[in-house]
């Protein structure tokens, strides 16, 4: 893949994250989401690649654009497999609260897992905890041993969870340990690269979230050295069949950072939408715009934080 690359694929997250910022507390999940499948779906035709969506909008049927298997960029080599999230935290737009960014990953054709749409359980840890965690381990081990990895004491220590029922059980065992919560009502992608930024203040991800973002996240974890460990949670009959249609033989497998994504390279990129502990959100003021974006790299493990200016009567159609 090409180094430049990066830097058009932080041209389409900041095309998704302007046209859904637009949208921030109007309480409108919809169309804040519809607005960033437009922008990223316009912007990736400028991008000199080859891609096709395993991660996407959802099935060809079902959605209008950003479906799984459509193609794009303009159909010249790299030939990449691309996992997108025009839009992750549809809810945290409409309210206009914490952490809603707009996400790319890619990687050499056929180096990322298809996940299909489900639940998948998940445990992240930045660098310093990786290889020290277990997915079948009590959650209590698992915090002592991240605790010993990240050098802290176990109160000084802080999961992130998705605020949810099913959660219940996790957040006593938690809260057991003696750590402490961050509950978060929506994105567990930026929850889980959050534990691989100390100045974040999270240390470890529990918790089930939505599959493909599992994925999203493992890519973002692989340029920073971090890890996430997933197992898909089919609730139906007919999930378990498109876990086998996805090739998933065994959909009980715990799957580890070489199974999301397979490889030495991948580039992951993502624009704050609204703030949150890594990104700012989008600012507008009059004709002016401002993004903040990361691109990160794993064959080199170069982290970039890009601020972008934008003059949006220059870009009446948000080509940036
Ligand atoms: P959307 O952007 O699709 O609304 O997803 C937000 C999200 O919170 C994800 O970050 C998370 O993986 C998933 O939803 C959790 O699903 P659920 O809301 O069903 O618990």
């Amino acid at each position: 893949m090409e180094r430049s690359l990066s830097l058009e694929l932080v041209r389409v997250t900041e095309g998704a994250a302007l046209a859904s910022a637009r949208w921030m507390g109007l309480g409108k999940k919809d169309e804040a989401d519809g607005a960033a499948t437009s922008a990223m779906r316009a912007e990736f035709e400028n991008v000199p690649m080859d891609g096709v969506v395993v991660i996407g909008e959802g099935e060809m049927d079902e959605a209008p654009m950003l479906y799984i298997g459509e193609k794009l960029g303009q159909g010249i080599p790299p030939f990449v497999d691309v996992a997108v999230d025009p839009l992750e935290g549809t809810n945290i737009v409409a309210k206009g609260t914490w952490n809603a960014i707009s996400v790319i990953a890619i990687a050499d054709r056929g180096n990322l897992l298809h996940a299909p749409d489900m639940y998948m359980d998940k445990i992240a840890v930045g660098p310093k905890a990786v290889g020290k965690v277990d997915i079948d381990a009590p959650i209590i081990d698992n915090l002592k041993a991240v605790a010993q990895a990240n050098g802290k004491d176990m109160s000084d220590l802080v999961a992130i969870v998705l605020d949810r029922d099913r959660h219940t059980r996790v957040i006593e065992e938690i809260r057991e340990a003696g750590a402490r919560i961050k509950l978060i009502p929506d994105g567990d992608v930026a929850a889980a690269i959050n534990t691989a930024f100390p100045d974040t203040g999270v240390d470890i991800l529990f918790g089930s979230g939505g599959a493909p973002e599992g994925v999203l996240a493992a890519v973002a974890l692989k340029c920073l050295g971090g890890e996430i460990i997933g197992r898909l949670l089919p609730q139906s009959e007919e999930e378990l069949q498109r876990c086998m249609k996805m090739g998933l033989t065994n959909p009980n497998q715990v799957l580890r950072m070489e199974d999301l994504v397979r490889g030495d390279d991948a580039i992951f990129a993502a624009t704050g939408v609204t703030d949150g502990e890594l990104l700012r959100g989008v600012r507008f003021q009059g004709t002016m715009a401002t993004t903040h974006s990361v691109v990160m790299r794993a064959k080199t493990g170069t982290v970039r934080f890009i601020e972008g200016t934008h003059r949006l009567e220059k870009k009446p159609l948000l080509l940036l």
